[in-house]
């Protein structure tokens, strides 16, 4: 809780997360700022035990650590409608990380205001998309604050980081350093340089960690049914569920059968193409399972035009641009969208591949009445006949006035090179 007593300067909240570069910006702060640092760590169910890093933050000199439980927020707010909206970004990215930034610039203004700090910092390089959100998210909802991004100030290498960590007392953990740069949530990790700058290059084995090899995945498939209620998941195989164990849930079975793999060389905010594994169980599996829902619940116009909106939505989330009225008016617009998109989806789940093999809703606008070749058939076929000569007679006059005029006919290698040629 907020401390008047602790501290003399003015404060910064830092987005800690005890790793060396975060851990390296508490006296670095507080030398080259002289300001009092307040870390602020948050659980958006990245696996990790966050006791242990506050008391870290406590030892590197920090006047206060606060760690906090957001992973309901996470879903319920921000996870849920990028997936009623469809948003995967350039049709792949699930845009785990891309969604948990907002909500951590957010609850660090929060935390800002209730400590009187005056300014919040991150340790986010000056190369990626995370400083893009953070920045301006903190402009948007509290443009007072002054804005601190030590690694995209400091040029310190790794090893001068290590020399100034161990001046200042700061432990240094021996474990074998990762080779790649991962981010991860609740909704998805991603895997990010080492080997894998060259788009050529397989990844290796170890570059995954939420996922088997699908080639070693049971030779059994696995099935899982999804209730969708208004197009938010509700359940599982029957068990009414909250989001959080939801999504663990599926994350595990998904990453059991090797479900969720990604490899994608993604156009960054920054104007630079980078390749990115993600592993994302849970949420292949929803965006397969939900997509299929709305093919029974959406009209061909409604579901058309919300592939434009899931693109959009897409963008804005992966831009940093959550926090605006152009995000309101598209999560009004899906949240109208979706009210019929209630059902269940079944999923097969099969070395790597999450197939939807079954789906019903009571709102299906599919009819078997209609569709059926066999008894029972009740689609107008005389009908048919009368759409047909409408649906072709404006093509059929240009082929008269114009495409055929003067007995020309239509030769095929001729049918499509230019007027030119
Ligand atoms: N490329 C993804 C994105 O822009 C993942 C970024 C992961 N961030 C990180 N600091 N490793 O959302």
């Amino acid at each position: 809780m907020a401390s008047s007593t602790k501290g003399t300067r003015d404060r910064v909240i830092l987005a800690y997360s005890g790793g060396l570069d975060t851990s390296v910006m508490v006296p670095w702060i507080q030398e080259k700022y002289n300001l009092d640092v307040v870390t602020f760590t948050v659980d958006l169910g990245q696996g990790e035990n966050l006791e242990p890093i506050k008391e870290k933050a406590l030892r590197t000199g920090a006047i206060d650590a606060v760690t906090m439980d957001a992973r309901n927020l996470f879903v319920d707010c921000f996870v849920w409608p990028a997936l009623m909206a469809g948003a995967l970004y350039e049709g792949k990215y699930p845009l785990a990380t891309a969604l948990g930034r907002p909500l951590i610039a957010k609850l660090m203004v929060d935390t800002a205001r209730q400590f009187n700090a005056r300014a919040v910092a991150h340790g986010c390089t000056g190369k990626g998309n995370d400083q893009v959100r953070f920045d301006v998210t903190f402009q948007t909802l509290a443009p007072d604050l002054k804005i601190i991004a030590p690694v995209r100030e400091w040029r310190m290498t790794r090893d001068e980081e290590i020399r100034f960590a161990a001046a200042h007392g700061i432990p240094v953990e021996a474990t074998v350093e990762s080779p790649y740069s991962i981010d991860q949530n609740l909704f998805g990790r991603s895997c990010e340089a080492g080997v894998l700058e060259d788009p050529w290059d397989e990844p290796p084995a170890d570059a995954f960690a939420w996922t088997v090899d699908p080639a070693k995945a049971p030779n059994e498939p696995a099935y899982v049914e999804i209730a969708f209620e208004q197009g938010r998941p509700v359940a599982l195989n029957g068990q009414t569920l909250d989001g959080v164990p939801l999504i663990e849930k599926l994350n595990k079975l998904g990453g059991d059968h090797g479900v969720g793999r990604i490899d994608h060389v993604e156009n960054r905010l920054v104007g630079i193409k980078s390749r990115e594994l993600y592993e994302a169980p849970a949420a292949v599996i929803l965006h397969e399972a939900h997509r299929e829902l709305e093919s029974l619940c959406l009209t061909k116009q409604a579901a058309r035009f919300k592939t434009l909106v899931s693109q959009e939505y897409a963008d804005l989330i992966y831009n940093g641009l959550w926090f605006s009225a152009f995000h309101q008016d598209l999560f009004q617009f899906v949240l109208s969208n979706q009210r019929f998109v209630t059902g269940v989806v079944r999923v097969k789940l099969f070395k790597g591949k999450a197939t939807v093999v079954g789906r019903k809703s009571e709102n299906s606008l599919y009819s078997k009445k209609l569709a059926t070749y066999e008894t029972g058939d009740q689609f107008d076929h005389e009908a048919a006949q009368g759409f047909i000569r409408l649906w072709g007679l404006s093509q059929q006059t240009q082929a008269r006035q114009q495409l055929l005029k003067g007995g020309k006919g239509f030769d095929l290698p001729g049918l499509l090179q230019s007027r030119d040629q």
